[in-house]
């Protein structure tokens, strides 16, 4: 690609979330407090859905990877995030900003898949009872995760590829707190319009692709729970639901008003607090709504805890 005289960017510069000490001193210890929280939260469901013989089923299997992934989504990005409010660096080189922004990229989008798989395993446990084993057995299980991070690893290909094919000439300035998209595309210094079309092209649909599967997946659960005589049976698919609805309203509602948006339209200042919502806020909060709704959590954790506190 022709960019005249102009010299190539090497790295780029985050942005500082605030300039006053304090609050950075703050906001550290808050995101800290987070990310340890979201990371023990996610450990205690993988130990949780390993040990408990009631934990079993295809939706823990679902969750378990989920926790797995959200270890890793929030890994990319926060223990730079963190060193970024202590340290007078704030740089990123382009190798280091193109390997954030494809592995946030790939985990996110299996991510996405991953909450549809959860939904469709819902809808089979629902509207198929009687088939439900047949239908949800260990090798579906195992082969509908495989297919999530493989579409995560693949798809963010395209997006990665063409971003870090455009020339950067500076400002090298990232108007964010990580390596994504938006914030990238905009320094780009070419025509990048072709690119944005396709880059929006593949997020939408595998962004999009998921959430109407999510979407049928509950309208068919919502018919066939109005459909049920007794108030017990319904309050009971219900309640095996609302985790999960929780979960993807949190997560999607902030992803799509993220990314879903054109470029020039995003307010940066909207963006970064929506993004904050889906790094930070979501990872922590998905193992507190699973754990708290759920009495087989509420008991793996009190064993878990009477282990570590009396040893036995
Ligand atoms: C998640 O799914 C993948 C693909 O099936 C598998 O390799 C991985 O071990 C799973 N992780 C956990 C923690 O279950």
């Amino acid at each position: 690609m022709d960019v005249g005289n102009y010299s190539l960017v090497s790295q780029f510069i985050f942005e500082p979330l605030s300039d006053v000490h304090t609050i950075k001193i703050i906001l550290f210890l808050l995101v800290l407090t987070s990310y340890l929280f979201s990371i023990m939260g996610n450990i205690f469901i993988i130990i949780a859905s390993l040990t408990n013989p009631a934990l079993q089923s295809p939706m823990y299997f679902f969750l378990r990877n989920l926790s797995f992934l959200e270890i890793g989504y929030t890994s990319t990005i926060i223990p730079k995030m963190l060193s970024n409010f202590l340290s007078e660096d704030l740089s990123i080189s382009f190798i280091g900003c193109a390997t954030q922004m494809y592995f946030f990229g790939s985990l996110g989008i299996a991510e996405c898949c991953l909450l549809a798989a959860m939904a469709y395993d819902r809808y089979v446990a629902i509207c198929h009872p009687l088939h439900y084993s047949v239908i949800m057995n260990r090798t579906i299980c195992l082969q509908i995760s495989a297919v999530c991070w493989l579409s995560g690893v693949l798809v963010v290909l395209v997006p990665a590829s063409l971003i870090f094919t455009l020339p950067f000439c500076g400002p090298n300035k990232i108007r964010h707190f990580f390596c994504d998209l938006p914030p990238l595309l905009r320094l780009a210094c070419a025509d990048i319009y072709k690119n944005e079309v396709i880059i929006y092209t593949v997020t939408v649909i595998f962004i999009m692709l998921p959430f109407f599967l999510i979407l049928v997946s509950y309208i068919r659960i919502l018919h066939a729970v109005l459909k049920m005589s007794s108030n017990t049976s319904r309050s009971k698919a219900f309640s095996t639901c609302s985790s999960h609805i929780t979960v993807v309203t949190l997560f999607y509602g902030s992803a799509v008003l993220t990314y879903l948006r054109p470029t020039s339209a995003n307010s940066q200042g909207t963006d970064k607090v929506l993004s904050f919502f889906y790094t930070v806020v979501c990872p922590m909060l998905n193992p507190l709504i699973y754990s708290l709704r759920n009495k087989e959590m509420k008991d793996s954790l009190k064993m878990m805890v009477r282990k570590i506190l009396f040893r036995k």
